[in-house]
């Protein structure tokens, strides 16, 4: 069955055609970063703009890059929730036009359930269930994938999502946004234990996260090193920041784990290519003789692929829409 995914949500515009969920034929990204950089953050407007510019071309490619014509495609798999809803509604809309004049099902597709999907893609062997930790860029969460259509929130950030938490220490230090990945390659350089921050703990819940804390803990030594006229190391400082989200991340999703019973740990999302996390979440998970998985670096990020991965589960589940279908900026990744 082969599946055209499309995904607008946040600046990435992007589709892609997948087979049976499993096999990517192709997977075109066009990226706004570029013009984000200048602002220090994604513009959602200007976001917007930049979807309707370049979305007929680019599902066109990836039609073309997979050398499959549009009456070949089964379902047309679109990102409909959680995200900026002028960015949805560009996808959204070109979904629903694509598939009133093709009578192809329209299936409507959850951001963080096509974030986990990305693993589907690379790990022919992984089958739900499986606990999984979806980490991006607005977006923390220890989910229970009890099977490919059903999940459970078992812990969420209560402020601060993990990526943006790198996002805002990145630029306190000078960095390009998005500087999660500046930070994580800086980190390299410097000492994990030179500087000490703070490990907030959630009252009520110990598998949610605040990091809300811990990005003001830097941006206060950063200031306090400014205002004495002291020159700051930036490596070490990265080094320890990095240090201390992981152990954070780590932390609570051994907890689940081993709370659940869960013997697969699965990482999703723009966060799970950084470096300290996954060499974290493996040394934990070895120990203790969990499977773990995580997207290669390529399906980490926003794309469309797994938008079309999903959208194979969700289709095989019965879950279609029809024309009345709408954006969500704010959706829990339980509701259908
Ligand atoms: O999943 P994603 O592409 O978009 C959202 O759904 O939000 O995630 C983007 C986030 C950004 O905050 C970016 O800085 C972060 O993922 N990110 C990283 C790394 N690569 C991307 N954060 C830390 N280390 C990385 N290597
Ligand atoms: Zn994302």
């Amino acid at each position: 069955m082969l599946i055209l995914g499309i995904e607008s949500s946040c600046d990435e515009t992007a589709a892609s055609v997948v087979e049976d969920g499993r096999r990517v034929l192709s997977n075109v990204v066009a990226s706004q970063v570029e013009e984000h950089r200048k602002y220090g953050g994604v513009v959602p407007e200007i976001a917007s703009r930049r979807h309707a510019e370049a979305i007929s071309d680019v599902v066109r490619r990836a039609l073309d890059e997979a050398g499959v014509t549009l009456e070949q495609i089964d379902g047309i798999a679109v990102t409909y929730a959680p995200g900026l809803i002028g960015a949805l509604l560009v996808g959204v809309s070109f979904a629903k036009g694509l598939a009133l004049a093709t009578g192809k099902p329209l299936i409507p597709v959850h951001h963080l359930r096509s974030h986990i999907a990305s693993n589907y893609l690379a790990h022919p062997d992984l089958k739900p269930p499986f606990l999984c930790l979806v980490v991006s860029g607005g977006h923390s969460h220890i989910v229970q994938v009890e099977d490919y259509t059903k999940f459970a929130v078992i812990g969420r950030t209560r402020d601060d999502a993990a990526g943006e938490c790198y996002d805002k220490a990145a630029r306190a230090m000078g960095m390009p946004y998005p500087g999660g990945v500046a930070l994580d390659k800086l980190a390299h350089e410097g000492d994990p234990t030179a500087f000490p921050l703070p490990r907030p703990r959630v009252e009520g819940s110990e598998y949610d996260f605040s990091f809300s804390g811990l990005k003001t803990a830097v941006i206060n030594r950063l200031h306090n090193a400014e205002q004495k006229g002291e020159e700051i190391n930036k490596a070490d400082l990265c080094a320890s920041f990095q240090h201390t989200v992981t152990e954070l991340l780590v932390g609570n999703t051994m907890k689940a784990a081993a709370d659940l019973g869960a013997d697969t740990v699965v990482l999703a999302g723009g966060v799970s290519a950084n470096s300290g996390l996954r060499a974290g979440m493996e040394a934990a998970c070895a120990e203790r003789g969990y499977g773990l998985y995580a997207p290669p670096l390529s399906l980490c990020g926003d794309n469309g692929a797994m938008v079309a991965a999903q959208g194979y589960y969700e289709l095989l589940s019965g879950h279609t829409a029809g024309m009345e279908l709408n954006a969500i900026a704010s959706l829990p990744i339980t509701e259908e």
